[in-house]
């Protein structure tokens, strides 16, 4: 049986992304834009805004670790990126020139950007965009302005005020160098005065590279419409060449990721770090300094309080994760507590209603519904029942040095402090452990387990103890005098 393939739609819009430096200054052996900000890929903010702004086709211009970039964009938007190899880095225009190869030929637009500028919202594409289209022009570009514009090309302006050319720092004379409008690299440019112009621009700069920027005078001189621009705020176009530029773009996304979830409903107090996958429900709260990452879910209602992380976590509806708690790779069921100072370790699962309290560490552990393990504990490999009790001190004793062994925990037992439960064992429905045990053999249902040496009160003992002591302390007191007496003089 043959299937009718859908008739393919001819894209008109590319978005050329730029990703074939080195980054020599993030002094690394991962490409620049694979280095994470917000827990993603530099570049993956690049494509995000890319496909945002809306476009047809996305091609990623890659060069150096080719590869390693290659792989990373395809395992998360698969076909949706295109590629194209720069091999040797020859500067900005023959970077685009090299993805040219790769851009559709319905393409009647290109719009490029950098894979080491993260910030950018689709919304400043979107716009650059629309000003070409309606200032009629063969180029449209975004400038900034900057305090300090050491290392950026500057805006040249004509008569008019209009961008007349991009001189590059190193190119730039005493006086251009004052100017303080930059160019951030963000360019809307028509497909066939594109093609046209990159078979124009040589490398004779002081840089000996061939420059993108020589786009703008070649516009501005071939059309009286000539060069558009999008004036936008700097914070939004900053680019990432070192880890501490890299630091400063994390913080803007940040902000810019809890805005989101705020406008969709969820509270969130400032320092809270959430990552790029973290999906929240409206009606979460989060507290300061939480952090969140991986792909961590909170649904509608959860609480996770001050300093909480929580690395791909599953948090239930209004479940509450208390202050300074961690829970790595784990599920919180809804109504569940956790913390403070929990740690729930990966493949756990609190299932809903249980509370996991203070200083309690979970490892590989199911705690059935409603069950409570509140203070102190170490529950490792375990299978606890619903509305089981475990005791402050409780150790699940899973270890042998070889193998991890599992504890069963029946419904409704009750764990009394301080016991040891050596693994593999378990313990019954409705069972309960004394205080003070250790539980080696497997304990029925409905049984009383006590795993302890059996008390003897010695009648009137305290005095004695008390004599015995204090002779002995006498007995210390008289050795160091005799030690310390004066030794007769020899004459
Ligand atoms: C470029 C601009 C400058 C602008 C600045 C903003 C040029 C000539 N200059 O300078 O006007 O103010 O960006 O940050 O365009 N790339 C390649 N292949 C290459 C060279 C660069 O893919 O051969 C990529 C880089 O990976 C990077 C981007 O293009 O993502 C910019 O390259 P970079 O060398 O940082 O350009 P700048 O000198 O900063
Ligand atoms: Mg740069």
């Amino acid at each position: 049986m043959t299937h009718a393939t859908a008739p393919t739609t001819s894209p008109k819009r590319c978005t050329m992304i730029l990703a074939a430096g080195q980054g020599t200054r993030m002094k690394s052996p991962l490409p620049k834009v694979l280095h994470t900000a917000a827990g993603a890929p530099l570049v993956t903010w690049a494509i995000e805004a890319a496909l945002d702004a809306g476009t047809d086709q996305v091609v990623l211009v890659v060069g150096h670790l080719r590869q390693l970039v290659i792989d990373a964009v395809q395992a998360r938007f698969r076909e949706r990126v295109a590629f194209a190899v720069q091999t040797e880095q020859r500067g900005t225009a023959d970077a685009v020139r090299a993805g040219m190869a790769a851009v559709h030929p319905d393409v009647t637009e290109v719009v490029i950007t950098y894979g080491d500028v993260p910030c950018v919202p689709g919304e400043a594409l979107k716009r650059l965009v629309a000003q070409r289209a309606s200032s009629k022009a063969l180029l449209a570009l975004i400038t900034t302005e900057v305090d300090d514009p050491t290392g950026y090309g500057r805006i040249v302006r004509d008569a008019k005020g209009r961008p007349a050319a991009i001189r590059e720092h190193k190119d730039c004379s005493a006086d251009e160098l004052k100017i303080r409008t930059v160019n951030p690299g963000l360019y809307a440019v028509d497909r066939a005065f594109l093609s046209l112009a990159l078979s124009s621009i040589s490398s004779d700069n002081a840089q000996g590279e061939f420059y993108l920027t020589d786009l703008v005078a070649l516009a501005a001189r071939a059309s009286l419409s000539g060069v558009a621009e999008l004036p936008w705020e700097a914070v939004s176009l900053r680019g990432v060449n070192d880890r501490a530029e890299l630091a400063a773009v994390e913080s803007v996304l940040h902000q810019r990721v809890a805005d989101r979830h705020r406008r969709a409903g969820c509270t969130i107090a400032t320092g809270a770090r959430i990552d790029h996958d973290v999906v929240i429900e409206a009606g979460a709260s989060i507290g300061p300094d939480a952090v969140l990452r991986g792909k961590t879910t909170l649904a509608a209602g959860a609480t996770v309080d001050v300093g909480c992380v929580l690395d791909d976590a599953t948090v239930g509806i209004d479940a509450v994760v208390k202050p300074y708690s961690v829970i790595s790779r784990s599920a919180v069921g809804a109504g569940a507590q956790v913390g403070p100072f929990a740690h729930v370790r990966p493949e756990s699962v609190v299932e809903d209603g249980a509370h996991v309290g203070n200083f309690v560490e979970l490892k590989k552990t199911r705690l059935g519904p409603g069950a409570k393990a509140n203070h102190l504990a170490y529950i490792g490999d375990g299978v606890i029942g619903a509305k089981a009790n475990i005791g402050a001190g409780t150790i699940f004793c899973n270890y042998d040095g070889f193998q991890k062994h599992t504890t069963t925990v029946g419904e409704g037992a009750f764990v009394g402090s301080n016991s040891s439960l050596v693994a593999p064992v378990s313990i019954g429905r409705d069972a309960y452990v004394g205080s003070g045990s250790v539980i080696t053999r497997d304990v029925p249902d409905e049984a009383l387990a006590i795993g302890r040496a059996r008390q003897e009160n010695k009648a009137g003992y305290g005095a004695r103890i008390r004599e015995r002591l204090l002779a002995a302390r006498r007995a210390i007191a008289a050795s160091i005098a005799s030690a310390t007496q004066p030794t007769e003089k020899i004459e």
